[in-house]
């Protein structure tokens, strides 16, 4: 990312190599904070509202109160994407406790939270090649047993990650206690004789922005959807498996541990949830 590129950092745009915080910052020594990340599409932020909620339902998870009005962040971050209006971006934005007088494990009485956000291109070609179907593995969930917060607390996730990435796949899906939890960074869902299945929101999972926008979008389509657990032994007996996530969108799983799921291509169910979501993100542009 270019250090001339501007940034949002506690009420200022500045470039990012001027944007500095306390090495005394929570959010450096605990991993205390908060994160989301929204696209924007030709410089239009996709599902703010619901980004918005979630960032405020993460806060309060942790004990913070929203730092900023829902106007005030829309504010900010389409100041941040007026050089882009050409382009797709990612919009990174993270909120921490901010930095204490010293390193202390115990929640202040007072602080002055920190707040941060950037973006950076959606790379649409690396779009183009999920579209062709991904690899998977599946591995224990190792994590903590509370992953519906948003957290910027992600070694479990991405030590996860990099399992799958050392076996040449893009992604993990989790199982705890013989069930599917979500991805490493997405959540999962299952076809089934023409049924969508995925897990009910919980503490196991993120409650996913692009989990409820395919649910939604699968119901007007007049797929029969069902919120609810899913079985080691059915996630391999699927006749699709999807994972989702804000800038991956719907990735069609062709291949689990090594063996084809389905036919060993992006299924049919899934071609028409693309479609529909394809159709739903253009709207936005030409608004
Ligand atoms: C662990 C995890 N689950 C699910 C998701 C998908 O969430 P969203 O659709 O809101 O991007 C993400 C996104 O990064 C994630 O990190």
């Amino acid at each position: 990312m270019s250090s001339q590129l501007n940034v949002f950092l506690n009420g200022e745009f500045l470039p990012l190599a001027d944007a500095k915080i306390s090495v005394l910052d929570r959010g450096f020594l605990f991993a205390d904070g908060v994160y989301e990340v929204i696209p924007a599409y030709a410089g239009k932020l996709f599902r703010l509202q619901q980004h918005l909620d979630r960032l405020n339902s993460s806060l309060a998870a942790i004990r913070m109160q929203p730092v900023m009005t829902d106007l005030q962040w829309s504010k900010i971050l389409n100041k941040l994407l007026e050089p882009h209006a050409q382009s797709d971006q990612s919009v990174y934005v993270q909120v921490t406790r901010g930095a204490g007088v010293n390193r202390n494990h115990q929640l202040p009485e007072q602080y002055e939270p920190t707040m941060f956000a950037m973006c950076q291109p959606i790379v649409t070609d690396s779009l183009d090649t999920i579209a062709n179907g991904i690899s998977a593995i599946t591995l224990d969930d190792i994590r903590w047993d509370w992953c519906h917060i948003k957290s910027v607390a992600l070694l479990g996730n991405i030590l996860l990650k990099q399992q799958a990435c050392d076996q040449h796949c893009t992604e993990a899906i989790l199982l705890r206690d013989g069930f599917a939890t979500e991805g490493s960074a997405s959540n999962v869902f299952i076809v089934n004789n023409k049924r969508l299945i995925t897990p009910p929101k919980s503490h196991h999972l993120l409650p996913g922005i692009t989990r409820d926008l395919v649910l939604e979008l699968s119901m007007q389509a007049g797929i029969d959807c069902v919120e609810r657990e899913i079985s080691e032994l059915e996630l391999f007996s699927a006749d699709e498996i999807w994972l989702t996530s804000s800038t991956k969108e719907i990735m069609p799983v062709i291949e689990l541990n090594r063996q084809a799921v389905g036919k060993g291509q992006p299924g049919d169910v899934w071609q028409q949830v693309a479609s529909h979501y394809s159709q739903f993100k253009e709207q936005l542009r030409l608004l």
